[in-house]
């Protein structure tokens, strides 16, 4: 059963921050989620909405934003908003990371940032998932690289996740927790995808969850999984 902290591990520490992403590491997780957003100036930045509004001192959408203007505001405990490369080099292939795209126009350079740390970093493509809600960017994804692991999210249906899955090869299927009931995880198994339902935090909901055999749980307090 996979512990995978969830924007680093957010019941402890800011969202999607190195503090986060550390405090995660230091739990002995199997992997970290985070979300991506470009910058103005076309970097990759780990950020879960697509204005700096809600997590930081600062106000605007990412998007219209450079690296340099979004890196001068502080989230709680006085964090950065981290780029992919700062969060790449800190987790140092000591886990996995789960990279969700969220923001227009992640696909391409998320993709070439992969391929980037497994040609010239020695790390492999077993450190990698790439998911989304968009699946369109699930598609281009595969395009560009059929060899990076996709997990398909959902938030509303299995059984359309689970056709999408087949159709770009994907490797894992990542639904809201609650769609799934006692038969769903074996059956998608079978169907030859991996499980890893978000955001499990309760441990009575974690017990549930894990008795149905999933692959590993997302979750802000990775560990409360056992
Ligand atoms: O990747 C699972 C989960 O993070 C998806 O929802 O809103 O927390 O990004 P959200
Ligand atoms: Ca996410």
């Amino acid at each position: 059963m996979l512990k995978i902290g969830h924007r680093g591990a957010r019941g402890y520490e800011p969202e999607n921050t190195l503090l986060s992403f550390q405090k995660a590491l230091d739990l002995g997780v199997d992997g970290i989620e985070l979300d991506v957003h470009l910058s103005a100036d076309g970097v990759l930045v780990v950020i879960h909405d697509e204005t700096v509004d809600r997590t930081t001192d600062g106000k605007g959408l990412v998007a219209d934003l450079t690296l340099e203007q979004l890196q001068h505001f502080r989230t709680n405990k006085n964090q950065i908003i981290p780029n992919l490369k700062e969060v790449l080099d800190l987790v140092n292939r000591r886990c996995f990371v789960n990279i969700e795209l969220k923001g227009k126009g992640t696909t391409k350079p998320a993709v070439e940032m992969i391929q980037d740390y497994i040609t010239n970093k020695n790390w492999s493509y077993s450190d990698f998932i790439v998911s989304s809600f968009g699946w369109e960017m699930l598609s281009e994804t595969a395009e560009l690289n059929p060899k990076i692991p996709i997990a398909v999210l959902t938030e509303t249906t299995i059984e359309d996740a689970l056709a999408f899955a087949k159709k770009i090869k994907a490797k894992a299927i990542n639904p809201d927790f609650q769609l799934l009931k006692t038969d769903t995880t074996s059956k998608l198994q079978k169907a030859g995808f991996q499980v890893f339902p978000w955001t499990v935090n309760e441990v009575e909901d974690i017990k549930t969850i894990q008795n149905y055999g999933v692959d590993g749980i997302i979750s802000d307090f990775p560990d409360r999984i056992q």
